[in-house]
């Protein structure tokens, strides 16, 4: 579970795509919705974006942008297409790369599971500025696994208690497995401006006080932002229309905007010098 990934397979030289993985303790918080909506932001702002839907056993990001191509990543794990033939255009001016039902098979992580995984990656990096890993929700070698590829994770928790003590647990294995001295936290869901702040705070303060740092420094939360509980997000999902592209007003839009403008002034920018 915590071996180092499959050296045969270079990482691509040169440049490549910084790798957000968007995930989360418990599921159902809102890292595909979270995920697709950044992706479009950035795209907007200029960047080539790819997101990858690395949930592999409960894979939604084709419902939520009402895409079903006939080739995914199932057809090109199995050698049947090519990688090419699998990345499509989502509305809101980005790629993505859709898992399929078929790779309900794939959430064991097998060793063949870890090679063609890295190898997507390996081979997606170089084209795009930004890739986003949607991964699944918990601490399952799978979920795990998708986030040691990426260089910044994207913690998203809603204000429920049990949200917050499935987060605490994510931090935990990130901090002690991953020797991860940083994540960036999205609280998802708030009901007044400040919350998510005082949430990561909170939660800063319990791991403080009973993580033990894997890296020898002590993991730090770093507050990316917040995203108001707003019904237009699920009108979309019923829709199955993107928040960015029809409701760009609505205040979920707005605040993922502002989370990507943080994300391109904090992580992206630093890269593309
Ligand atoms: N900010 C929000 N306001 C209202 N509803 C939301 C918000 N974010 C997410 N949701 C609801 O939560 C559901 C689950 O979100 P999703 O992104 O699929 O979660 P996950 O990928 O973490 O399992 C969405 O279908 C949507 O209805
Ligand atoms: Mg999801």
């Amino acid at each position: 579970m915590s071996e180092a990934p499959t050296p045969s397979i270079p990482r691509p030289s040169g440049p490549s795509a910084k790798v957000l993985a968007v995930t989360s303790g418990k599921g159902g918080v809102g890292k595909t919705f979270v995920s697709a909506n950044l992706a479009a932001a950035l795209a907007k702002r200029g960047h080539r974006v790819l997101v990858l839907d690395a949930d592999l056993g409960l894979a939604n990001l084709d419902v939520v942008l009402n895409l079903h191509p006939k080739i995914t990543l199932h057809d090109v794990f199995t050698g049947r297409a090519q990688l090419d033939q699998a990345i499509i255009a989502a509305p809101g001016g980005f790629s993505v790369l859709l898992a399929g039902s078929g790779m309900v098979e794939y959430s064991r992580l097998t060793p063949e599971v870890r090679n063609e995984f890295l190898q997507v990656l390996h081979s997606i990096m170089p084209r795009y500025d930004v890739v986003i890993l949607d991964t699944g929700a918990g601490i399952s070698d799978v979920v795990l696994f998708a986030v040691s590829l990426a260089s910044e994770v994207l913690l998203v928790a809603t204000p429920e208690p049990t949200s917050l003590t499935d987060a605490y647990a994510a931090v935990k294995v990130l901090a002690m497995q991953q020797k991860r001295t940083q994540i960036r936290m999205i609280v998802n869901q708030t009901a007044r401006a400040g919350d998510g702040r005082a949430i990561t705070g909170q939660l800063q303060q319990v791991i403080d006080r009973f993580v033990v740092p894997g890296a020898g420094r002590p993991i730090r939360l770093l507050h990316l932002g917040d995203i108001p509980a707003d019904p237009a997000v699920r009108d979309g999902v019923m829709r199955r229309q993107l928040l960015l592209v029809n409701t760009p007003g609505s205040p979920a839009a707005l605040a993922i905007g502002q989370l990507a403008n943080k994300l391109d002034e904090v992580v992206l920018r630093r890269s593309t010098v």
